[in-house]
């Protein structure tokens, strides 16, 4: 296997970050020895090309623009000591710890990216959002179905504070998807990312009542035919799915070299 197979392989964000601390390895390398720019272009470059095995072109952009990014940042404020670039970072990680990057990095459901869904799904009662971030998908939920219960759960604990001051009346907790329950809501809604799916089909299909929907915005359930899909120039698809009833086993027949 190439070693950039290898890294395709990583679980996000595992890439990107070997892809930023290459660009300044390379850079600290090659800064002594070689004239600034071309010392610069081998950072860069070093970093665009280990992020290129980071996945889907979002991914790359944001693995492969660490670098250049950084670097004009620093630039821009050579006078700091680098020290104080790593003390700023502390606050992304506290509000993105890296466990919620694994699933979804902060992307909010856009106010009517779940238009028509209620033509679908009619009437859930009691609807989760799995991984609520900021509350923007219980928003969108809110405004198809004013009477539900809403829930959302969020990992990030800052971001779980604010979703809980942004969406009054709704209930969020702070903690972890994939060990809180699911089972009692009609509707789960995700925004995650495509490597979740699976794992969100199987716990849906073990844990909700026949009858009742996973939903998902952009990413389908690998190898899962959708019970329908809304989509449409500008708009972010939107996967539904609806758990149906365990199939009951089938009946044995009795002939006659059953009976003993
Ligand atoms: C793409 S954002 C979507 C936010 C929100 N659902 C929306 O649509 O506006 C995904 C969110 O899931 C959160 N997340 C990722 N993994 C999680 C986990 N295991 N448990 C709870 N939240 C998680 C992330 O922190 C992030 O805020």
């Amino acid at each position: 296997m190439r070693p950039l197979d290898r890294l395709a392989g990583l679980r996000w964000p595992a890439p990107a970050l070997l892809a930023w601390v290459a660009g300044w390895a390379v850079w600290f390398a090659a800064a002594p020895i070689w004239p600034a720019l071309p010392a610069w272009i081998a950072a860069a470059a070093a970093g665009i090309v280990i992020g290129w095995a980071g996945g889907n072109p979002r991914r790359r952009v944001i693995a492969g623009a660490g670098f250049p990014l950084s670097s004009w940042v620093l630039g821009a404020a050579a006078p700091l000591p680098p020290w104080v670039w790593l003390l700023a970072a502390l606050p992304l990680f506290a509000a993105y710890p890296l466990r919620a990057w694994r699933d979804a990095p902060f992307f909010p459901t856009p106010a009517t990216a779940l238009q028509g869904l209620d033509a679908i799904v009619g009437r859930p009662r009691r609807i989760f959002d799995a991984g609520c971030g900021l509350g923007h998908g219980l928003a969108a939920l809110r405004r198809l179905w004013p009477q539900a219960e809403l829930q959302g759960i969020e990992w990030s604990a800052p971001l779980a504070w604010l979703a809980a001051r942004r969406c009054r009346g709704t209930r969020i907790e702070r903690g972890d998807m994939w060990q809180r329950p699911w089972a009692g809501h009609d509707l789960v809604y995700l925004f995650q990312r495509p490597e979740s799916m699976a794992r969100a089909w199987a716990k849906a299909v073990r844990e909700l009542e026949p009858g009742a929907w996973l939903v998902s915005l952009e990413f389908e359930v690998p190898g899962q035919p959708p019970s329908a899909r809304l989509d449409g120039p500008g708009r972010r698809p939107v996967w539904i799915y609806r758990i149906e009833r365990a199939a009951p086993p089938a009946p044995r027949s009795i002939g006659a070299g059953d009976c003993r």
